[in-house]
């Protein structure tokens, strides 16, 4: 049996002992407490409560319009579900980049309300100061670069980043600064597999990738994709496990079916 499948709890040291023994780390994401009991019962290392919510929980196009009490709320309902993986919370956009007094009240109050053990947030040296003084609370944070989709309109397409060697080379040199900074982890998204590769081996600290290739040191993908309850999301590097949505389609349809036939309830299902 192996490091951590013996923990009884995934901490951030867990983590990097997992990358120090090549042993890959399972990150999924999960807004309410249903989903993240079943994701911990499989024993998912990291458990990310991502403002991706904006999109598959609240139907939003991005995930710049959710509120920081919207994921207080999805946080709390997930941890009351948890009690393996490391659940880790993404600041929603406007709550961390005006100035870090203002990122850490925030990250405060994530920790404080949600009883959460992480934060992420997206960018690199120009959220610095943010990233610093919420380390210097005691908080952990997990950092995330590439395609960070809280600046989807700066980037204007959701197309890979860091093709070209000036983004490049920025990325590097941001995932170096983060992880001098002290954070514990970093989320790579959509970039070339050969970058991120070269990024995860001259790191010290778990690289997670979504859409960054097999070369990093964990994978991480959105909850509803890969259970084909979102269907209109089709990108590369997503695997489907299920096509949830036509399956719950046809129990509802075969519900309203025998609620209309009389056939629901029969004589067992009544009092
Ligand atoms: O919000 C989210 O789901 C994320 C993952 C895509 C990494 O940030």
């Amino acid at each position: 049996m192996s490091v951590h499948q013996k923990v009884k709890r995934v901490t951030t040291h867990v983590l990097h002992e997992m990358k120090l023994r090549g042993i890959k780390i399972a990150m999924l994401t999960a807004y309410d407490y249903s989903m993240a009991r079943i994701l911990d019962h499989a024993e998912i290392d990291v458990i990310l409560v991502g403002d991706s919510a904006s999109n598959v929980m609240a139907g939003n196009e991005t995930t710049l319009p959710i509120t920081m009490d919207e994921m207080i709320y999805h946080a709390k309902s997930v941890v009351r579900g948890v009690s393996r993986a490391l659940v880790v919370v993404d600041l929603p956009f406007g709550s961390y980049q005006g100035n870090s007094k203002e990122a850490l009240t925030s990250a405060i109050r994530i920790m404080k309300e949600t009883g959460s053990q992480a934060v992420k947030i997206e960018g690199g040296q120009e959220i610095i100061e943010s990233v610093e003084r919420i380390l210097s609370a005691g908080i952990p944070v997990m950092g995330h670069l590439g395609l960070t989709p809280q600046s989807i309109h700066k980037f204007g397409t959701y197309v890979v980043r860091a093709r070209e060697e000036e983004e490049a080379n920025k990325l590097i040199k941001d995932a170096h600064i983060l992880q001098e900074a002290g954070c514990f982890a970093i989320v790579l998204e959509k970039i070339p597999a050969k970058l991120a590769e070269k990024v995860a081996k001259e790191l010290t600290i778990p690289l997670i990738g979504i859409g960054a290739g097999s070369g990093v040191d964990g994978q991480v993908l959105v909850l509803h994709d890969i259970l084909g309850i979102t269907q209109e999301f089709s990108p590369r590097f997503l695997r489907r496990y299920h096509n949830l949505f036509e399956e719950i389609k046809g129990a509802v349809k075969s519900y309203i079916s025998d609620v209309k036939s009389l056939n629901f309830p029969n004589e067992k299902e009544q009092y």
